[in-house]
């Protein structure tokens, strides 16, 4: 059941869900340091523009966790009940070997540097999406401000990584379309691996447009495409998957 303060207007998010949105949120910015060594694992790292990128996108990813747990911790939320927080499991036997996979980049780096560096974008895309939505609803001013400053963070973030990806995918319909095979079968919303659950598909669902505040934003397809360059329909993925998720 949802607890929490009062909602303020009829745009208005309750606190409750706020603050399992951006606890979510947090798990994700958390889960930075395990992306961010697997990413150096490929071919990737042999880029100097790239590697400075990265470290840059690690220190924001790591300030995003910062101000969140502060936000969540402070008098903002004081007496707001979380409904459901998201809990971590142990690793799955994938997670044990994503480290591993990483590796076979090494294999066909064209064409495994452009799916992660188009997952990453489309991540960062969900991502600046995410709080923009959650920025909207929220009435508390310091609250809005903040979680609109990340936002503009992540879009930023999702046109560096697509300016990366394009590097290996223009020109090449081959690799093309093997992320858009990859992004069908493999890519999951941003967070689901720091998020497992119930809290999970809830908040992911408002987050991503699901459900929630009528604005319902389907500019994820729209975005990605403009900046990958071709249609990989994320928003369709991400619902698909989050159903499932539901239904479980
Ligand atoms: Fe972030
Ligand atoms: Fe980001």
């Amino acid at each position: 059941m949802v607890t929490g303060s009062a909602v303020g207007s009829p745009e208005s998010l309750p606190l409750s869900i706020v603050a399992l949105c951006m606890e979510y949120a947090y798990n994700t910015e958390s889960d930075t340091p395990r992306y961010f060594r697997n990413i150096l694992q490929t071919p990737l790292a042999v880029e100097e523009s790239f590697r400075v990128f990265l470290n840059e996108w690690r220190d924001d990813e790591s300030r995003h966790a910062g101000i969140l747990r502060n936000l969540l911790d402070s008098s903002i939320f004081r007496g707001v009940v979380v409904p459901d927080p998201p809990e971590r499991r142990s690793p799955t036997w994938v997670t044990r070997l994503t480290p591993y996979l990483y590796r076979i980049t090494w294999v066909m780096p064209r064409y495994f540097c452009a799916i992660i560096l188009a997952a990453a974008t489309v991540n960062e895309l969900s991502a600046f999406l995410g709080y923009a939505r959650l920025a909207r609803h929220v009435d508390d001013p310091a609250l809005r401000s903040a979680l609109g400053q990340i936002a503009g963070d992540e879009r930023r973030h999702a046109e560096r990584f697509a300016a990366f990806a394009r590097k290996r995918l223009d020109g090449y319909p081959s690799v093309a379309r093997f992320v858009k095979w990859c992004f069908r079968a493999l890519w999951a919303p941003v967070g689901s691996k720091a998020n497992e659950g119930a809290a999970f598909a809830s908040v992911a669902a408002i987050l991503f447009g699901v459900v929630g505040p009528t604005d319902r934003d389907d500019r994820l397809d729209e975005l990605s495409t403009r900046l990958l360059g071709f249609e990989i329909e994320p928003s369709t993925i991400a619902a698909k998957r989050i159903a499932r998720v539901i239904r479980r």
